[in-house]
């Protein structure tokens, strides 16, 4: 028996816009197993984002079918498509969308808001995902106390501590230098060795070399899904 794919995108086609219309994204079609780590690359303006958002259900696409773990999300109920948002997908992105009055505690916590976890739990869990990412001591810091390399530390460790299946990243390390985007890579693979499924968008061509299997758009077509011998 083969296990339910953790994302399965049947012809996604994507269109934004009334008068004039932009098409994003056409006829992608991709499997994502359970556990499975995988770079999305291509230029920029290729649908990278777009595709992204459309696995972790954020966008409906304008044509084909996305299953998430086995559930149809054009036909999931509203409610279904909420706990998987806030149980089973976690999210990364390149500006770390950190809440500027919470603590690094506080950011991490909330990220647990919709689970079913009561919040003497919550408080244990955000603890450890805080002290899984090397920020023990940075607990009570606010966002703006924090380097970009921290933030993003934080905004891991809020993805992590929902213990989601599928961990979608977009440009994670988009607007970190070199020391800390390897730091913060290192952390979403070690996050991704535990049993979840990784895609992480990146332009940086030796980033998605280091991953597995690097997937590839331009212009809103899939041109390219290959596995990387090296990693
Ligand atoms: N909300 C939107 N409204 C209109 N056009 C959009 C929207 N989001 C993305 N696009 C367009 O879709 C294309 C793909 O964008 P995006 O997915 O952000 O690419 P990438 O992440 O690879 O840079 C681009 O042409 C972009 O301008
Ligand atoms: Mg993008």
């Amino acid at each position: 028996m083969t296990a339910v794919p953790a994302l399965e995108l049947e012809k996604i086609g994507m269109e934004f816009g009334r008068t004039v219309r932009v098409r994003a994204l056409s006829e992608v079609s991709l499997s994502i197993a359970p556990g499975e780590v995988c770079a999305l690359t291509g230029p920029t303006g290729s649908g990278k984002s777009t595709l992204l958002a459309i696995m972790g259900t954020l966008e409906r696409p304008s044509a084909g079918r996305v299953r998430v773990e086995g559930v149809d999300v054009a036909t999931a109920r509203d409610r279904t498509l909420a706990r998987l948002r806030a149980q089973r997908i976690g999210f990364v992105f390149q500006t770390f969308q950190l809440h500027p009055r919470l603590s690094a505690l506080g950011n991490v916590e909330q990220g647990l808001a919709y689970s079913a976890v009561s919040p003497s739990e919550r408080r244990e869990r955000a603890v450890a995902a805080l002290a899984d990412v090397g920020l023990a001591d940075r607990a009570e810091h606010l966002p703006t106390q924090l380097s970009g390399g921290e933030q993003q530390r934080v905004a891991i460790a809020r993805a992590l501590a929902k213990e989601p299946s599928i961990l979608l990243a977009d440009e994670p390390t988009g607007n970190l230098d070199q020391a800390a985007a390897e730091m913060v890579v290192d952390l979403l693979l070690e996050g991704a060795g535990r049993q979840r499924a990784l895609v992480l968008v990146t332009h940086n061509d030796a980033l998605a070399g280091r991953l597995p299997r690097v997937v590839r758009l331009e212009r809103g077509r899939l041109v390219a899904d290959g596995s990387n011998a090296a990693a």
